[in-house]
């Protein structure tokens, strides 16, 4: 297994990490946010992190915690760019700000490997930075999230970038990959960023380790000849081995690459974030 090293940018750095925390710039705004794979020290001691932080989330419990203001004049809604695409931010009531920057390294494949009019497939697609990329290399894209929220930012980015005419799908990733593949469909791309664990719309529990197999096999079935499927995964019950034998019982002769995805810090220190399995023919 390798590292596969996503890229910083001109509006997002990963400034330094350690304790168990990172500190991130996201155009002009500056972050302060857990990180429980930040296991280790880090270079730039915590008093100057705080120096130059506007907002930290301060958590309570696993699930829940607060944004704490550091800077007054700092917005708490503003838009960065990544390439030629628009990115609305803000601080949400998790953790989150609205983008995943880990995922650099595989947007950079998508506009590597996507050509005019391919039909990419984005499961779990929240907020679409995927899909933006690969719409603005004329793909012909399908966004599925089940969350409504997530679907109108994922819009409101579409249009902050000037694209349109992306297929947003409001509904669970399984029953629509299900219903594809029922439908006949095919895909040149699919990529799939599933939680490690969620609560369904009717309280069914999701656990990545239960699901995997089913979903690499829907996918299977839904990739068209030549295509690629890409599935990023977090939980430390799907190890690599675990995905390699899922893939091997489902492909034959199919190149399997399962890396590490992570970023390193301007301070040079590397924060790994979990697996990115890549199956090409
Ligand atoms: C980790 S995020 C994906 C991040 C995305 N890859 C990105 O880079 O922007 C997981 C997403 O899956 C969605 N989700 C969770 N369970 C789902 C399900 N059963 N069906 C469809 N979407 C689901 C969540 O709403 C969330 O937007």
């Amino acid at each position: 297994m390798s590292l596969l090293i996503s890229q910083h940018w001109k509006d997002y750095e990963l400034l330094d990490a350690g304790g168990n925390k990172k500190l991130e710039r996201w155009g002009k705004v500056v972050t302060i946010r857990p990180e429980r794979n930040a296991y280790f020290r880090s270079v730039i001691p915590f008093e100057d992190w705080y120096k130059q932080a506007d907002f930290e989330f301060v958590e309570h419990s696993k699930t829940k915690g607060e944004w704490k203001v550091l800077n007054e004049q700092a917005p708490k809604k503003w838009t960065i760019g990544y390439k030629s695409i628009r990115l609305n931010l803000e601080l949400t009531k998790f953790k989150h700000v609205g983008l995943f920057p880990e995922q650099q390294a595989n947007w950079e494949f998508l506009e590597r490997n996507l050509k005019t009019d391919d039909r990419f497939l984005n499961l779990f697609g929240y907020t679409g930075a995927a899909s933006l990329v690969a719409r603005a290399n004329n793909a012909d894209v399908f966004h599925c999230d089940s969350v409504k929220q997530v679907i109108t930012w994922g819009r409101e980015n579409m249009e902050s970038s000037g694209l349109s005419d992306i297929h947003w799908v409001l509904e669970d990733a399984l029953k629509f990959a299900q219903r594809e593949v029922k439908r006949g469909n095919k895909y040149t791309g699919i990529i799939m960023d599933p939680p490690a664990f969620g609560i369904g719309a009717k309280k069914e529990r999701w656990k990545i380790e239960d699901k995997f197999s089913e979903l690499l096999e829907l996918a299977v079935q839904l990739r068209a000849p030549e295509g690629f499927i890409i599935v990023n995964t977090y939980s430390p019950r799907l190890t690599a081995k675990d995905i390699r034998q899922s893939a091997n019982h489902i492909l034959e002769n199919e190149n399997i690459q399962v890396d590490t995805l992570c970023l390193k810090t301007v301070t040079n220190k590397t924060l790994e974030y979990g697996l990115r399995t890549l199956i090409q023919p």
